[in-house]
């Protein structure tokens, strides 16, 4: 008796221990401290969305309902990011909740913060986008290829998602999400989720994205638009007269995934089809899950600048799959990605054209190192962006330290090894996030340590500037370039037929290159041999108006197509290396005087950098 009671105690605390232990592993935190996101989703988390809007042109407004499934770990509100968002109402399971507001921060917004019970399951907001949203850009048919109608496009990377939906904004939360998006019938609706391929009769679209997906990545476009598969898997959507075009341009999309796949592992997101937009689009491209978003600049005619639609896909991998915990460990989205980027370059196009982009990169790096010599800690790869806006962490640092990083690595230890490595990140870590710390960790165990290898992660990830142990990267044909660039410089002279065969990155290093002293007759003799002012290639176009602001030439008309550029295309990195030669040449005013004109084009990230470029204020 005495035994069996003592057994059943026994089992009695074993019980209640064990219970213990669940309650203690549910607590567990999960979800790193995230300093651009007012959410906790260590307490009350957001699973999936169900959105429901109606995309109004004429007010420039979209309107409607976020329903969320939420996972409550005991806490007794759940709080969702905003700004410059009109909140209607807020339900818990269908009934109305009374809700509350955090401060206003400048970057971040405002948290809404909305009771729930242990078993809520659902939160809705009832909501609309204002005038001041930062995701949305409104086009006019004017900006547009076409010219016949409206244009609609969100860009929610990095913090900017929180603007046209209530949502738990950190790229640590991961959703599902359905949509019912109400446009105008004329337009079709797309979003980073399984899309339509021809327009519905009513201007109502259903989409679904069944995997789970960080909040940065939820987008949307509406236009005029139309799709042309490349592949079963690949293709298209664009305005009329841009579609064949694009489609030409984009032909090897499906040889890009298949390379990437053979690389790392099976791409994940069933479809990769590509949105031109129109070319106020503030970046080259983003990643969107199942629908990259691109400018139309990258259309040469000649497939010259495609290494951008590699990047992209490549982020399927790097970013979409294993997504960046933190705006901190932004190198782990891009670094990997430009690495990948090259990879699948070089497995379609081979090792000369792969080089020559590196090559490009490590030149961006020496310029980005130089100007941030009086701010050493922006060169670490991982950064410290709390109280900043994570934008100030969106330079070539993370790209290109972060792949020089990476190419170093893979030749340290040899490709073979460095590839069955990645492949397995991936796998492993598919559909999570990654902290750097995390990183360093699984590349210890399952390559440093394992091939007994020595590597200074530490140094490359955690100090400023580049260590001395990089990867050397050569190409002959930039050599060649050079070669032919400082005989010009000597003689004055320069023969066309020595750069008849030239490619893009060929002209680019060329151009980028000119000595400090080159004078406006040197300018002269290029632009009358090789009327750089009028390239259709945009890469060549802005790296020479470049040089043209910073030596003063002004022949052939320069400034005019300077202004016209400027004022139809919105891609930031174009935008701001051309201001930035005005600022740096003293020219400030004759900037401000085309920025004026063109600051309305642009989406608010462009404005945004070009604004704090020239101190401008509206
Ligand atoms: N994800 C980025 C774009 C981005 C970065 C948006 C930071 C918001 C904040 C995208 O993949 C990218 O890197 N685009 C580059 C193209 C590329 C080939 C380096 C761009 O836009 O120029
Ligand atoms: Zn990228």
């Amino acid at each position: 008796m005495k035994n069996i009671n003592l057994l059943s105690f026994l089992v009695l605390i074993c019980i209640t221990s064990c219970l213990d232990l669940k309650k203690e592993e549910k607590k567990v935190k999960k979800y790193v401290e995230e300093p651009h996101s007012f959410s906790k989703p260590n307490e009350a988390v957001v699973t999936h969305l169900n959105l429901d809007i109606d995309v109004d042109f004429d007010s420039k407004q979209i309107k409607g309902s976020a329903t969320y499934n939420i996972t409550n770990n005991e806490a007794s509100e759940i709080i969702l990011d905003t700004k410059f968002l009109e909140i209607h109402s807020v339900l818990a399971d269908g009934k109305k909740v009374e809700f509350s507001f955090g401060d206003f921060n400048k970057q971040l917004g405002k948290a809404l913060k909305i009771p729930i019970t242990t078993n809520t399951k659902t939160v809705t907001v009832n909501y609309n986008t204002t005038s001041k949203t930062e995701a949305l850009q409104w086009l006019s048919p004017q900006q547009t290829a076409d010219k016949t109608d409206p244009f609609l496009f969100t860009q929610g990377q990095a913090i900017l998602t929180r603007t046209w939906i209530p949502i738990q904004d950190s790229p640590q939360v991961r959703v599902t999400y359905n949509a019912t998006v109400k446009v105008p019938s004329s337009l079709m609706a797309v979003m980073s989720a399984e899309n339509p391929k021809t327009k519905t009769a009513d201007g109502v679209y259903n989409f679904k994205m069944k995997q789970a997906i960080s909040p940065y990545l939820i987008a949307l476009s509406v236009g005029n638009i139309e799709y042309k598969a490349v592949s079963k898997r690949t293709g298209i959507y664009a305005e009329k007269s841009v579609l064949d075009k694009a489609h030409e341009e984009f032909s090897d999309m499906e040889k890009m995934v298949s390379a990437a796949e053979n690389l790392y592992g099976d791409y994940d997101w069933e479809q990769f089809d590509v949105i031109v937009l129109p070319p106020s689009f503030p970046f080259g491209g983003m990643e969107n899950p199942r629908l990259t978003f691109a400018t139309p600049t990258v259309i040469a005619g000649d497939k010259s600048l495609t290494s951008l639609i590699a990047h992209e896909l490549a982020h399927s991998w790097s970013g979409n799959l294993v997504t960046n915990a933190t705006w901190d460990d932004f190198w782990l989205n891009e670094g990997f990605t430009v690495y990948f980027e090259l990879r699948i370059m070089e497995a379609l196009y081979g090792k000369d054209r792969a080089n020559m982009l590196a090559l490009i990169g490590r030149q961006d790096l020496e310029d980005e190192l130089e100007g941030f010599k009086d701010a050493p800690n922006d060169t670490k790869l991982k950064l410290d962006l709390k109280g900043r806006n994570p934008d100030d962490g969106m330079n070539s640092i993370a790209y290109d330290k972060g792949y020089l990083f990476l190419r170093t690595l893979e030749e340290t230890v040899g490709r073979e090894k460095f590839d069955v490595f990645l492949k397995n990140y991936f796998k492993t870590h598919a559909f999570s996030t990654m902290t750097t710390e995390k990183f360093i960790a699984y590349l210890n165990t399952n390559l440093l340590e394992k091939n007994k290898i020595e590597f200074n992660t530490k140094e490359w990830i955690y100090k400023p500037g580049v260590p001395k142990n990089q990867a050397i990267i050569t190409s002959d044909k930039f050599s060649s370039v050079e070669k032919i660039l400082s005989e010009f410089i000597a003689k004055n002279k320069i023969e066309a037929v020595l750069t008849k065969d030239w490619t893009t990155q060929e002209w680019v290093h060329f151009v980028r290159n000119f000595p400090k002293e080159i004078t406006v007759e040197q300018l002269t003799i290029i632009d009358n041999t090789f009327n750089l002012t009028n390239s259709t290639n945009s890469y060549i176009a802005m790296v020479w108006f470049e040089k043209a602001i910073t030596h003063n030439y002004r022949g052939n008309n320069v400034d005019t197509t300077i202004e016209a550029f400027l004022t139809s295309v919105g891609r930031r990195w174009y935008v701001s290396t051309i201001f930035k030669a005005y600022k740096d040449s003293n020219k400030v005013t004759e900037g401000l005087a085309i920025y004026k004109k063109s600051r309305a084009n642009y989406h608010s990230v462009t404005a945004n950098t070009i604004d704090g470029m020239l101190g401008y204020e509206e």
